[in-house]
């Protein structure tokens, strides 16, 4: 079937956190939300129609997962990536960053460094923080349009740190990282003793030109040093039904994973998750086909209006966040914030909240309707011509 992702649907006094908190966080009625990572499309037919039919039954208990629900992710994996993953290197958690939590709860100790590649999605550095564990930033290097990894740096910080947590595509800036990247970071950290968690949330919101690839598929030695989230939350938009994947290809690590779930009394997914999870990754491909030139077409709409003024966007090759270089605006981050908010009324992330080289830049979701994407193009543009005024 045809997708419509042109159809504007209202999602305010849903409970979205997009939309509602426009009003409850940011006193800004009537702007564009085009901050946190969700999208304004209604998922799958397959995966809704599947919801509808298994709340009609009008019983939810204590469940158990779809009988094809481990086939249904390997098999994703291997359609959309080309990477052959065993059904026993499986686990679960409720959200990926639950999950990279639990994962760096489960296999290192407090007082361990981690690394991470900043300017970096913010709750990398929260919850290593949280845990009581250092962090030790590898920032990545930005020549004015393209961001590309500083092994040089890496290299230098490697020994004695216990993990690195990977962005791979990486939010915010919009890298889909190369085959020789991935490897070159592997060797190192290989190389070192660092595992690699790799949060691979986005991994198949890859825009046109670019290809993504699993850090675990590089081989048996990168997947066996490795630990990879991924989760259907961002593909198919449906974060708010909590359910993610945890990817453990050495059984020792999968074991130490599984026993903290364990002794946390803690599990995922629930029925609503484990069965959107399930149809999506095994009749989503359709949809998603659809969906990515639409993204791609909505970010080359934003590169070609913004790109004339003083806003410069970095390439963005997978995700549906853009990055944008404010600097040439000459503000401070929360004064910018605000008249983005309040002059533009277009509310996005302040770039400052993902550490090192985020301060100057703003996130700007595109995972919506074109024509909303157009009209946060022609505010901006407004708000920045009556500046210069
Ligand atoms: C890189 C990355 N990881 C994790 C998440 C959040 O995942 P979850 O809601 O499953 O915890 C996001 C959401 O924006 C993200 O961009």
């Amino acid at each position: 079937m045809r997708y419509d992702f042109d159809r504007t649907i209202d999602r305010r006094g849903t409970g979205s956190t997009k939309w509602d908190m426009l009003t409850t966080r940011f006193d800004a009625a009537g702007a564009l939300p085009m901050w946190v990572a969700d999208m304004d499309f209604e998922s799958p037919k397959p995966v809704v129609d599947a919801l509808i039919q298994r709340a009609q039954h009008g019983v939810y208990g204590y469940t158990m997962k779809p009988d094809d629900y481990l086939d249904a992710i390997a098999g994703w994996q291997k359609r959309r990536h080309g990477w052959q993953i065993q059904t026993d290197w499986i686990s679960e958690s409720p959200g990926v960053v639950s999950g990279l939590s639990w994962v760096v709860d489960a296999l290192t100790k407090p007082g361990d460094k981690i690394l991470i590649q900043p300017p970096v999605y913010h709750p990398f550095r929260a919850l290593v923080e949280a845990l009581e564990r250092t962090v030790v930033e590898n920032p990545l290097r930005f020549d004015g349009g393209r961001y590309s990894m500083d092994f040089d740096d890496l290299r230098a910080k490697a020994k004695g740190c216990k993990a690195l947590i990977l962005c791979s595509p990486h939010n915010p800036v919009g890298r889909v990282w190369t085959p020789d990247e991935l490897r070159e970071l592997g060797t190192i950290c290989l190389e070192n003793g660092v595992l690699v968690l790799s949060d691979e949330i986005h991994a198949d919101l890859i825009l046109p030109g670019a290809h993504h690839t699993p850090f675990g598929s590089l081989g048996e030695p990168f997947a066996r040093g490795s630990v990879t989230c991924i989760a259907p939350s961002k593909t198919f938009n449906l974060a708010g039904l909590a359910t993610s994947v945890v990817i453990l290809p050495d059984p020792s690590l999968k074991a130490r994973y599984e026993a903290h779930l364990n002794r946390l009394h803690v599990r995922a997914g629930g029925i609503f998750g484990n069965l959107a999870l399930t149809v999506a990754y095994r009749e989503g491909d359709e949809w998603l086909d659809q969906l990515l030139p639409y993204l791609g077409a909505n970010r080359d709409l934003v590169m070609e209006n913004l790109g004339r003024g003083p806003i410069k966007p970095s390439t963005t090759e997978g995700t549906y966040l853009m990055w944008l270089d404010c600097r040439a605006l000459g503000m401070a981050d929360e004064p910018m914030d605000q008249w983005f908010r309040h002059e533009a009324k277009v509310v996005m992330n302040a770039g400052a909240m993902f550490g090192t080289g985020g301060s100057g830049f703003m996130r700007l979701n595109v995972g919506c309707p074109r024509s909303m994407v157009a009209d946060a193009l022609s505010q901006i543009e407004a708000a920045v011509g009556r500046l210069r005024r």
